[in-house]
């Protein structure tokens, strides 16, 4: 017996007959309804995982029956059965929490594998929500936010690696929340309790990376009056996270090369061998690949590093991770800010659903940190996003702050135009200061007037 409850609602007996008999034959727990009043009242009394439910019947409809179930029980997966030509109706149920649609006659192989699917992604869902539950409670990790089916396999992906020694290469666009993961793989590892130390490759020149990697030793250079331990030294014990391991210049790549292989190093300027225990992560929103086509990435390491791939797709591809997303955003930058906590209007979410993030989940956290700050009210309305995203062509109602003196209202407003110069260009300040006006000097001295990074 397979241990899922399937309720079959149809009100043409044979059709029922066909999918009772055969899925019982498979092994499921069979149970079956007439009609959609039935149906609804056994999924509120009995223990039903996935319901096929007919779509045209006599009482309620398809549609009716989910929208009924949803609400007695969310976690039921539901499919819809429906004949040729009614495809829309079946749409619109996807559109209201059902899981799928099959057409009838219904073809048996196919309902195997949407079977196999709902399974699938029923057995993932409830040991994601395991595994979070054990890491927000032992790890107090609630950074990572997630709805959509493609994060869940992600951070599935990652949990089950966390434990092991394997290195693991994390790609994905700017902003994908690559170093968020790395940081949850090591929390999630028996490595939790000893450091994560990350290293910014290109922030360092080539003589300051090997030194913060593999320290140097007294006298090495000229200026190094003291021993300094490398970054690998430091992490013994816990996970080194390199990233922009892409930028990595050559010589030092044939060093890395030999910690991965051997876990032991020299320090700048030392003959002593240091053996390590650090666990990799790398991360990159370069294309590897091509670099080693390119001679400019080492082939060798490159298959040292990318033992566990995690590819992080970027939000436009996960939009179901948006409106979680901006609420816990919200909840975040209130707390911040030290504000009572405001929502979102209808219009402003749906633009932000709408947008498609080239800065991925970093310029979503943008806009609703700035959001917070600016809005005046209760709630988030469509004036309190940036002009870039709300289409340039749409005409902008500038509204006062109507609180303060006349110099605070104008700074104010001031302040808001040139976040929004600068969303609109990407963050360039030669563009945003053209789109003000501006000289780029006098936009700079704004900027540090107003205390605005971007
Ligand atoms: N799933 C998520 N839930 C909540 N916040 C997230 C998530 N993913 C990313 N963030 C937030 O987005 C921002 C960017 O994340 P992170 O720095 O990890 O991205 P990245 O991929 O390393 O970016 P970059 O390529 O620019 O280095 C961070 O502030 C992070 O907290
Ligand atoms: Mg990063």
């Amino acid at each position: 017996m397979k241990d899922y409850n399937i309720l079959v609602i149809d009100d043409e007996a044979a059709q029922r007959d066909v999918l009772t008999g055969y899925l019982k034959k498979k092994g499921y727990k069979i149970f079956s309804a007439s009609s959609g009043k039935e149906g609804v009242e056994i999924a509120g009394r009995s223990p039903v995982d996935i319901i096929l439910s007919d779509f045209k019947m006599p009482d309620l409809n398809g549609i009716e029956v989910l929208e009924q179930v949803k609400k007695i029980n969310p976690k039921i997966s539901f499919v819809v059965v429906t004949a040729y030509g009614t495809v829309e109706n079946a749409v619109k149920a996807m559109r209201l929490g059902a899981f799928d649609y099959i057409s009838k006659p219904v073809d048996l192989d196919e309902l195997d594998l949407m079977i196999d699917r709902i399974i699938e992604h029923k057995n993932l869902k409830s040991e994601n929500q395991l595994l979070k539950t054990q890491l927000q409670d032992k790890y107090k990790i609630s950074s990572i936010v997630s709805q959509s089916q493609k994060m869940e396999e992600v951070i599935n992906v990652a949990a089950r690696v966390a434990d092991s020694k394997a290195t693991v290469l994390i790609t994905g666009e700017n902003g994908t929340g690559k170093e968020v993961l790395a940081k949850a793989i090591h929390y999630m590892s028996s490595r939790k309790d000893s450091p994560f130390v990350a290293v910014n490759i290109p922030a360092l020149t080539e003589t300051l990376l090997e030194s913060e990697l593999f320290g140097h030793e007294r006298g090495a250079y000229t200026g190094a009056d003291k021993m300094k331990k490398g970054r690998f030294e430091i992490a013994h014990g816990g996970t080194l996270f390199l990233d922009e391991v892409g930028d990595i210049p050559q010589s030092i790549q044939v060093k890395l090369l030999r910690v991965l292989q051997e876990h032991q190093f020299e320090r700048v300027g030392g003959t002593d061998n240091i053996e390590v225990d650090v666990r990799i992560i790398a991360a990159t929103n370069k294309n590897l690949e091509q670099k080693i086509k390119n001679g400019t990435f080492r082939e060798d390491l490159y298959y040292r590093l990318n033992v566990v791939s995690i590819i992080i797709p970027p939000l436009r591809e996960r939009k179901e991770d948006v409106l979680p997303m901006i609420e816990s955003f919200i909840k975040k930058y209130c707390e911040e800010n030290k504000k009572d906590t405001v929502e979102i209007s209808k219009e402003a979410a749906d633009v932000l659903m709408k947008y498609n993030y080239p800065g991925n989940v970093r310029e979503l956290e943008n806009i609703i940190e700035r959001a917070v700050v600016l809005t005046r009210g209760k709630v988030i309305t469509l004036n309190d996003l940036p002009m870039s995203i709300k289409g340039f062509k749409e005409e902008r109602t500038i509204t006062a702050p109507g609180e303060g003196t006349l110099t605070e209202q104008v700074e104010t407003l001031e302040k808001q135009l040139i976040f929004d110069a600068l969303q609109e260009s990407g963050g360039n300040q030669t563009k945003a200061g053209k789109l003000l006006g501006l000289t780029e000097r006098n936009l700079r001295y704004k900027l540090k007037k107003y205390n605005i990074k971007h």
